[in-house]
């Protein structure tokens, strides 16, 4: 068995460690993470009211600039975690940017299961896609943004040059 002094010791060191922990904890909450949601530039012409409902449900919180934020994306460091992934998020697919939609490569997405991602839908069963509704936000995103959605890219970009006919885009 140990002694007495041992045990001292180990609880000595655990007590360090605690506090070390949540004053660590308590300092990085300093830390500027950026939960805002900018303007919203255009919205999609959305086909039908059911695509637009599946896309806020599943995409919208890392695809659009109306993220809801949940209380545990402002506590450090998961608000590190969840804004990361809603900024590079944003960064390939922007629902309220116009220059950003990058339709193209949702449906593949979606098809491979890749988004919304499996993480995420975790904690968000809402965004849970039956495949009922893969079908239906597919076949909602072909009609919404033309027929050229999924015959592939031209460059990496994928989000130039569609558009045409919805190029005002403010509509709604
Ligand atoms: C939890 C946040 C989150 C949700 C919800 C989400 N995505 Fe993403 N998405 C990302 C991130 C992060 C990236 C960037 C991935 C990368 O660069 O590796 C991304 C990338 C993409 C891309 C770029 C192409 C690619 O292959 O990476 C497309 C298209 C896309 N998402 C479509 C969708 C669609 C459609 C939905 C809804 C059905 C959706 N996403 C839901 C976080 C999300």
């Amino acid at each position: 068995m140990f002694s007495k002094r041992v045990v001292k010791t180990v609880k000595l060191i655990i007590g360090i460690g605690l506090i070390i922990l949540i004053v660590g904890f308590l300092v990085i909450q300093f830390v500027p993470v950026d939960t805002s949601n900018p303007a919203v530039v255009s919205e999609p012409k959305w086909d039908s009211p059911q695509t637009q409902a599946l896309a806020e449900q599943a995409c919208y919180d890392c695809h659009s600039n109306e993220t809801k934020w949940p209380w545990y994306s402002h506590i450090a460091p998961v608000s590190w975690v969840i804004a990361r992934e809603v900024h590079r998020g944003r960064r390939s697919l922007n629902y309220s940017e116009q220059s950003a939609y990058g339709e193209n490569e949702s449906i593949e997405t979606i098809l491979q299961g890749r988004m919304p991602p499996r993480q995420y839908v975790l904690f968000h069963p809402k965004a849970r896609l039956t495949n009922a509704d893969k079908q239906a936000l597919i076949a909602g995103l072909k009609k919404t943004f033309g027929s050229n959605v999924g015959s592939g890219r031209e460059s990496g970009e994928g989000r130039e040059g569609q558009g045409g006919e919805d190029s005002e885009g403010e509509g709604n």
